[in-house]
């Protein structure tokens, strides 16, 4: 990377480094990620992030180092739909492995040697009875003994030490009668990101959902996914999780590539991400338009068209171009519309036909479209969108569009240029 490069990156990430100060994320890191070669690297991208002002709650699985821990002593467990039965007999060195893990968390956290990544970073990391576990109970005449689950989280205690320390949580409970309860990790962080409201979850796998054209899902889109059933049982309980926490109001879960070294940092501060983002905040009522939807665009855009703002369209050139639109609908209602008409020949789209009714102005919903666009852009490898708008021009500038001249344009879209409208001509690349 050129200086030049390295200086544009840095340039790129302000804006989510403007973002995700003093917002709370919820990392769930599992105890294969602890144990892998990877983790190094990854607890110097954890610590970056503190140190750029966001509030992080780190809770760790253990796992691998239960079984590890159990082998050694010739014990071998046993599972009740897929949950391990925590033993009496086996609890004390169960809570061996997972404190061992978090020893291994506050240490690596706890780094600061010269000349590494983590030198000069002094983070203080505090660790609590901030979860109330509570026993599964018997499930199919199966005593699960001191596995458990989630009761409560004392959520205004962890809000309090965020400002100045990582919280770090073991996968752990205690009950009111003093007893430690072995809890699924990813449903402690799911209901800690829930009880902190948090704005992400993070979870780190090595599988995610395929999909060519893009990795944002909502968790609509998530339950097609899972209904289909050939989803691993890991991504299973992952993307259930995810569901429940947007359910929950947590209003993005991020499932980062663990395989892939500064993954964190690619999801969180580039555009090109490093793993699937399954949120609800950007996908409510958005989607593709179908030909049922013409009529309510027509309704949408003709008062538009006859104050001169969009150039009209007829019903039949809508039908034509309807698969370039993308709609918001609300409670049946086109509330927005958007089109992206791509010229492969050029590896440019004409971003046309933006409108959201004046009703639901200054929402957000213009904005919305605008980035589906873009990433749909970016996926089909097109290298530039370009608009001519009469009325928009600073909207359009705000979203990073700039002007540029009409020798720009595809020569079709040159020849049919109107010289009474006198658009300005705006360009964005989306390489
Ligand atoms: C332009 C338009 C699509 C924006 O949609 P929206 O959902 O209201 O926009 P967002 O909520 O994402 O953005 C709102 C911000 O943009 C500003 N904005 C809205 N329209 C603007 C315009 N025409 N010019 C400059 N800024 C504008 C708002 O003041 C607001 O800024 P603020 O948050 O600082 O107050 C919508 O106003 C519209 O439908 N306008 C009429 C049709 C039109 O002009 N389309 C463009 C044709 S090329």
């Amino acid at each position: 990377m050129t200086s030049l490069q390295y200086i544009q990156w840095f340039r790129s990430a302000a804006p989510y480094i403007n973002a995700f100060r003093n917002k709370t994320f919820v990392l769930l890191l599992s105890g294969e990620i602890v144990k892998s070669e990877l983790f190094t690297n990854l607890i110097h991208d954890i610590a970056l992030c503190h140190h750029l002002g966001i509030k992080l709650v780190l809770i760790h699985g253990s796992r691998c180092q239960v079984e590890d821990q159990l082998k050694q002593h010739k014990i071998q467990s046993i599972f009740h739909h897929n949950i391990r039965v925590s033993e009496a007999a086996t609890m004390p060195l169960i809570i061996q492995a997972i404190n061992q893990v978090r020893h291994t968390i506050d240490a690596r956290l706890s780094m600061g040697l010269p000349n590494t990544p983590m030198s000069g970073s002094d983070i203080s990391v505090i660790s609590g009875n901030f979860v109330t576990g509570m026993p599964l109970g018997i499930i199919d005449g199966v005593d699960m003994q001191y596995s458990g689950k989630v009761r409560s989280i004392n959520a205004a205690s962890i809000n309090q030490l965020l400002d100045k320390h990582v919280v770090l949580l073991s996968n752990l409970g205690y009950s009111k009668s003093g007893e430690s309860f072995n809890l699924p990790a990813e449903e402690l962080a799911t209901e800690v990101a829930s009880a902190l409201q948090a704005e992400k979850l993070i979870f780190f796998n090595d599988e995610f959902i395929q999909n060519p054209v893009t990795d944002q899902f909502s968790t609509a889109q998530c339950s097609e996914y899972l209904q289909q059933g050939n989803v691993s049982s890991q991504l299973t309980s992952l993307l259930e999780h995810a569901i429940l926490a947007i359910k929950q109001n947590v209003n993005r879960v991020h499932i980062i590539d663990e395989s892939l070294d500064g993954g964190l940092l690619q999801e969180l501060f580039t555009r090109d991400g490093a793993g699937m983002m399954i949120t609800n905040l950007f996908y409510e009522g958005l989607r593709k338009a179908t030909i049922d939807d013409i009529g309510g665009i027509l309704e949408l855009i003709q008062p538009l068209e006859l104050s001169g703002i969009l150039i009209k369209r007829s019903r039949e050139q809508l039908e034509l171009e309807i698969n370039f639109f993308h709609v918001i609908e609300k409670d049946g209602m086109i509330i927005a519309c958007i089109a992206c008409i791509p010229d492969l020949e050029t590896s440019m789209a004409e971003v046309a036909c933006v409108a959201v009714h004046p009703d639901y102005r200054n929402s957000g919903f213009g904005d919305q479209m605008l980035t589906a666009i873009e990433l749909e852009a970016r996926k089909a490898k097109l290298k530039y969108l370009f608009i001519l708008t009469t009325r928009s021009t600073h909207w359009f500038l705000e979203k990073g569009f700039t002007p540029t001249s009409i020798d720009f344009l595809p020569l079709n879209k040159q020849k049919n240029y109107n010289i009474d409208r006198q658009s300005r001509i705006m360009t964005k690349s989306v390489e």
